[in-house]
């Protein structure tokens, strides 16, 4: 019999205890074992949880359990569940994390620990929810040398504007949709300014390139700066503005990474990533584009991808699951200024002092427009190259284009 602790009774961890129990037949012949929930860990008490008997308060009930195999940590954050992660492992019980903050910042040293002491350190559902992208990059990609991934990683970002746009809510309307159906982080200016993206961003290109990238190595913006006329001047000619993280493999061997808004032009695949929904596109130098979609958060999804992992552990857990990087080093990534790109700029200026400042623009329109505003598209050129010939205008948004 295989043995299971939940960290945590969220949204997630609830879902992973839900999906154990409805689907308990089906895994249990998949493992070919008994999988079973032995405990359960939070701060509040749920009596009328038909898991009660599971609960307990105390880690160490859990830590000193010798039939206690797998360790489901769902509690997020990088304290408590660094502390608790850190001695499973070091008791030998592998560890399947949502947690993609704690693997983002700490993920070399666990999945050490996890080696150190035979034992595995697993964390599909800490990037894109419900979907499959973590062991696919490391197994069905395997053959590749990965050029590019670029990716609409939050979910709660990807609803607020889709609710924006769609449903005309305001920006604290949608927020708060996306709270009560349990997308957000506990601290939603963590999805907000866009730093879930990035922590996502350090997972994928840390396996994605062998090296571990810290958060503070990513240069990140949120939506905050994206306003409705943003939305409805990029509209008019057929784009569409979404948060995206990107990770490019540099000549060199280094490893260009962000997270800013773009506009993403209607034909490409992203532009019709909608709601909570999450999309990853990766190019391979064999087999070029290749596009991962699904629900990017939320309960069974999410549980989905935890219970996945699970699964993979106690199939065979003497085997080695591991995933596996390098450590980072602080001149490993380089900054998206060195990217040459289209632009999209709104400013209070004429069109005439924006091609003046600009050179050949494509302008654009919306209805409402007040007078002395401009939108347009500039040609390629880099961050800074524009910054200079923005000088002296009031510029009001800026956004890099997805070619
Ligand atoms: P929740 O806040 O819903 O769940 C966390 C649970 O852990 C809460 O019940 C919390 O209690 C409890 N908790 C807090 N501190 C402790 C502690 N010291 N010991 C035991 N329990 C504790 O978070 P989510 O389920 O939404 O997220 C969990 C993790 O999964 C996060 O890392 C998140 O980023 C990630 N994730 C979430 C997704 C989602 O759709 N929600 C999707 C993918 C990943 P209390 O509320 O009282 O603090
Ligand atoms: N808050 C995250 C999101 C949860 O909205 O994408 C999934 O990682």
């Amino acid at each position: 019999m295989v043995k299971i602790a939940i960290l945590g009774f969220g949204t997630v961890g609830s879902g992973v205890a839900e999906v154990l129990t409805e689907n308990g037949g089906l895994i249990d012949r998949r493992v070919d074992d008994l999988v079973r929930l032995k405990y359960i860990l939070d701060v509040r008490d749920f009596p009328d949880s038909p898991y009660r008997d599971c609960f307990v308060k105390d880690f160490s009930v859990i830590e000193q359990d010798p039939e206690v195999d797998i360790v489901v940590e769902t509690i997020g954050g990088a304290t408590v569940a660094l502390d608790f992660t850190t001695r499973a492992l070091k008791a030998g019980k592998s560890v399947v994390t949502s947690n993609k903050e704690l693997v983002a910042t700490h993920g070399y040293e666990l999945l050490k620990l996890a080696r150190e002491h035979g034992c595995s350190y697993l964390f599909e559902a800490s990037v894109g929810g419900g979907i499959p992208i973590l062991r696919p990059l490391t197994s069905c990609l395997a053959a590749n040398q990965l050029e590019e991934i670029t990716g609409i990683l939050n979910g709660t970002t990807n609803y607020i504007l889709t609710r924006m746009i769609r449903a005309g809510l305001t920006f604290e309307q949608a927020l708060q949709e996306a709270q009560e159906k349990g997308y957000a982080e506990k601290d939603p200016t963590a999805d907000v300014d866009g730093h879930d993206a990035c922590r996502k961003i350090c997972i994928l290109s840390a396996l994605s390139f062998g090296r571990q990238i810290y958060p503070e190595q990513v240069p990140t913006q949120g939506i905050r700066g994206v306003a409705l006329e943003d939305v409805a001047y990029a509209g008019s000619a057929d784009y569409k503005i979404k948060l995206l993280g990107r990770a490019i493999r540099r000549p060199e061997g280094k490893v260009c990474a962000f997270v800013a808004p773009h506009l993403v032009p209607g034909d490409n695949p992203l532009a019709g990533v909608e709601d909570v929904f999450n999309a990853i596109a990766v190019r391979g130098n064999a087999i070029g584009d290749v596009m991962f979609y699904g629900r990017g958060a939320g309960k069974l999804p999410t549980a989905s991808a935890v219970v996945a992992d699970v699964i993979d552990i106690a199939k065979d857990l003497k085997r080695d699951h591991r995933n596996d990087w390098e450590e980072g080093a602080p001149d490993l990534v380089v900054s998206p200024d060195v990217l040459t790109s289209q632009w999209y700029v709104r400013a209070e200026a004429t069109a005439e002092q924006a091609r003046a400042a600009c050179g050949e623009i494509h302008l654009l329109a919306r209805s409402g427009a007040p007078a002395g505003e401009v939108a347009f598209l500039t040609g390629p050129m880099t961050e800074p190259q524009l910054r200079k010939r923005l000088e002296g205008l009031e510029v009001r948004s800026l956004f890099r284009v997805l070619a």
